[in-house]
């Protein structure tokens, strides 16, 4: 198998307080890397008066038009699907970045990605930002993964956690219920482990993470682009899949990367 790069970038929050800056620095280094994908995992915008909601999303694209990788799969984050007067903003997100779930199948990769901020009655009840994987999105990784050759390299992504943070010692709900956890997240992490996934990309929190669990690799992005406390660096992940898979963290305001991951790309046998 040809060794294959992809990055894995998240929660852009764009808005018109985006730093241009910033925005350069990241098309700087992402387009260094050379990569056969990118994979953004939602927030593509801040969310913001309904007036607001178009413009940001063109912030976006016009950013994420100064990317020269050729392939871009991409899912929406919360602050996708609500404008800050609780408007479902899913259609205008649909509008400029048109798919909510897609698949990567190519030779040694194979990427799924769901929405996991779809609306949901009983999740409106409580709040819009708690995450859910349903029904149709649940049909389609069970479609798709008949699909998948058993050497490939496999990937999931969604949005939202599947356990809460290693750091977490609150949740800031005060109905008490965890909002960055899907509802469903037994039923995703039985599908990941029966189907022996690598690797599972995600953001939301915006405070990088990096875990093994049960032979997979769990990786939280931190933010590309929102404006960070002064302490905090705007970063992304790049993913190298060779006989080893290299995992290593690129910081947008020193420029730097390190290492964070380095290990066998299968910890299984082939099925
Ligand atoms: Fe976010």
């Amino acid at each position: 198998m040809e060794p294959i790069k992809f990055i894995h970038i998240t929660d852009l929050h764009c808005n018109k307080k985006t730093k241009p800056e910033t925005m350069a620095t990241a098309t700087r280094l992402i387009n260094q890397q050379n990569p056969d994908v990118i994979v953004c995992t939602g927030d593509f915008v801040q969310k913001s008066r309904p007036a607001e909601t178009e413009s940001n999303h063109q912030i976006a694209r016009d950013f994420i038009n100064t990317l020269t990788c050729k392939t871009f799969y991409k899912i929406p984050g919360n602050h996708d699907c609500y404008d800050r007067e609780r408007n479902n903003t899913l259609p205008i997100y649909k509008k400029y970045w048109q798919d909510e779930d897609f698949l990567v199948n190519m030779e040694g990769l194979f990427i799924l990605g769901v929405n996991s901020s779809v609306i949901n009655k009983r999740i409106q009840e409580v709040s819009r930002s708690a995450g859910i994987v349903d029904h149709e999105s649940l049909s389609f990784i069970e479609e798709s993964i008949k699909t998948a050759d058993k050497n490939d390299f496999r990937v999931f992504c969604l949005h939202h956690h599947l356990i809460p943070m290693f750091n977490d010692t609150f949740n800031d709900d005060e109905s008490g219920i965890n909002l960055d956890i899907v509802w469903n997240s037994g039923t995703i992490l039985r599908i990941l482990r029966q189907n022996r996934f690598d690797l599972v990309l995600q953001g939301h929190k915006h405070d990088p993470e990096l875990f093994v669990l049960d032979g997979t690799i769990f990786l939280i992005g931190g933010s590309l682009l929102k404006n960070l406390p002064e302490s905090v660096e705007n970063s992304f992940y790049s993913i190298q899949v060779d006989e080893l898979i290299t995992i290593k963290q690129h910081f947008l305001q020193s420029e730097t990367e390190k290492v964070v991951h380095c290990g066998p790309n299968k910890r299984y046998l082939p099925l």
